[in-house]
C-alpha cells in the first residue's frame, strides 16, 4: 500500500517537474528584479574548473560516483526521473555551476536564481550527497561524455 503511493507520488513528482526539453534558462540569464542574492564566498569560481579534451579515466570514476549517489534521481538522457536529466546539460550551464550544485548543494537552493527555480519545478530538495571537489569534477567529466 504505502509502496504503491510512493512510486504513484513520485511520478506525480517527476512530472510536475516538466520536460527535460523545456528548461531552457541560459546559465546567464540574469535575475529577474535586480541583482541575485550574493553568493556565499567558497563557491567554486571559474577559474577553479579547467576542462580540457574529455579525460576517460575520469569519466570512469564520475560513472561509478553516479551508479552509487545519483542514478536514482538523475538519467544520462534528457527526461526528468526526479531531477533533471544530464545529456548536454552544458549547453545549459557552466562547468562551475554544476559543480557547485554537487559540492555546495544547500547553498545554492538558498541563493541561486536558477537552482531555486529547478527546485519550484521539481518539488524536491536536491540532498547534499557528499561530494569532495575532486569527486564532483570526476562527474562533471562524465556528465560531459554523455
Ligand atoms: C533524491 C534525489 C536526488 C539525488 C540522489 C541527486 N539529485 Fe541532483 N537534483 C535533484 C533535484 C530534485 C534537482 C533539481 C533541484 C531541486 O529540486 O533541488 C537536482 C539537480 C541537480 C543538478 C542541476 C541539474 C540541471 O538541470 O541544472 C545537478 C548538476 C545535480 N543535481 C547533480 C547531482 C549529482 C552529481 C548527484 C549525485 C552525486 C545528485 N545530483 C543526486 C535530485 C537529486
Amino acid at each position: 500500500m504505502l509502496k504503491g503511493f510512493g512510486l504513484v507520488t513520485i511520478l506525480a513528482l517527476a512530472m510536475a517537474c516538466g520536460g527535460g526539453d523545456t528548461s531552457t534558462e541560459g546559465a546567464s540569464t540574469p535575475a529577474p528584479g535586480g541583482a541575485p542574492a550574493a553568493p556565499p564566498t567558497d563557491l567554486i569560481t571559474a577559474d577553479q574548473v579547467k576542462l580540457g579534451e574529455i579525460d576517460p579515466g575520469m569519466v570512469a570514476k564520475g560513472k561509478e560516483l553516479y551508479d552509487v549517489k545519483c542514478q536514482a534521481c538523475h538519467s544520462t538522457g534528457t527526461n526528468r526521473v526526479v531531477g533533471p536529466g544530464w545529456k548536454n546539460l552544458l549547453d545549459q550551464r557552466k562547468p562551475e555551476w554544476i559543480m557547485n550544485m554537487i559540492v555546495h548543494t544547500d547553498a545554492m537552493l538558498e541563493t541561486d536564481p536558477e537552482a531555486q527555480a529547478m527546485l519550484e519545478e521539481c518539488l524536491v530538495r536536491m540532498p547534499n550527497q557528499n561530494l569532495s571537489v575532486d569527486d564532483a569534477r570526476n562527474v562533471l567529466e562524465f556528465i560531459r561524455s554523455l
